[in-house]
């Protein structure tokens, strides 16, 4: 565990797991010792008839309302502290869940200028508490960083909370954990837990418009990015015109993130490619694949070169 929450879950899963260790080994052992004690020997009659045992009834009724409340009290607890963020004014994230992957809205009503929308990479700054928002734009997932905090489910009309904060910088595995459809184990994220001043710079950078393609292949493969192509009616690249689409991944810094796909393929020029050329193959059932012209339309598929302009356009998008 790293962070408070995830160790309070593992401090309870412990004692409940030694909880169930006590009660194994008291009825196992003993059944055991009845089952050796008394078995049947030669020349033994029935045994003696009897009916009702008040004190053995009572012993086991007792005994597993102690055992019960040993394991009620510290999962209240647990529940309350994992609810209640010890920080309510720190820092906002809204995270929103979509069939198969996550977005990440960095909120600030002080300075809009250091709003920022991203997806499937989670930057929080180290040793802080970060309060998260939880909706889904479609079915219930459940967000899950096994080594921060997990599980709480995403409710399509619901608002869910939760707080988290890592105690160690470094790169965590975050994976939904509420089956959503086909493509459920390929909907992962990315969580960066970095000093306060490598976040701020992250923060700063996110917020910023996309830079101008220099590059004559960049330059064409925005031209498609904003024209032929379309996607700009899914996307949203800042600093763009047209680029305003927020049913897929908000794009304007895709360049630098480690993952692409929802932390399925590290973010690299051949893998963007193989994404680009067969999506489906890569994440089945994805909406892309199923709604976008280029991959619907026999007229309007993608060539080879102008697969490689949207990829030298999306590489400059740092
Ligand atoms: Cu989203 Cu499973």
């Amino acid at each position: 565990a790293s962070g408070p929450v995830a160790e309070s879950q593992l401090i309870l899963f412990y004692w409940i797991f030694w909880a169930a260790v006590f009660v194994f080994v008291t009825v196992g052992g003993a059944l055991l010792y009845t089952i050796v004690r008394y078995r049947r020997r030669d020349g033994d009659g029935d045994p003696e008839q009897i009916h009702g045992h008040k004190a053995l009834e009572i012993t086991w009724t007792i005994l597993p309302s102690l055992v019960l409340a040993v394991i009620a009290v510290p999962t209240i607890m647990t529940i309350f502290h994992n609810a209640n963020s010890p920080d309510p004014d720190g820092l906002q994230v809204k995270v929103v869940a979509h069939q198969w992957w996550w977005e990440f809205q960095y909120v600030n009503p002080e300075d809009p200028q250091m709003e920022l929308v991203t997806a499937n990479e989670l930057h929080i700054p180290v040793g802080e508490v970060v309060n998260l928002d939880l909706n889904s734009e479609d079915v219930l997932h459940s967000f899950w960083i096994p080594k921060i905090a997990g599980k709480v489910d995403l409710v399509p009309n619901e608002r869910n909370t939760m707080w988290i904060q890592a105690s160690d910088p470094g790169e965590y595995l975050g994976q939904c954990a509420e089956f959503c459809g086909v493509a459920h184990a390929l909907m992962r994220f990315t969580v960066i837990a970095e000093p306060r001043s490598d976040f701020d710079t992250w923060l700063r950078h996110q917020a910023s418009e996309s830079l101008e393609p220099v590059d004559p292949l960049a330059i064409e493969g925005r031209e498609l990015f904003e024209g032929q192509a379309q996607c700009f009616s899914c996307h949203t690249v800042d600093g763009l015109r047209k680029s305003r689409g927020t049913k897929g991944p908000n794009l304007t810094h895709v360049a630098s993130r480690r993952y692409i796909a929802a932390g399925i393929l590290e973010n690299t020029q051949s893998s963007m490619r193989s994404w680009l050329e067969n999506p489906d193959s890569i994440k089945p059932g994805n909406i892309m694949f199923r709604e976008a012209l280029v991959y619907n339309d026999p007229d309007m598929k993608l060539t080879g070169m102008q697969i490689e302009a949207l990829v030298a356009f999306l590489q400059t998008l740092k």
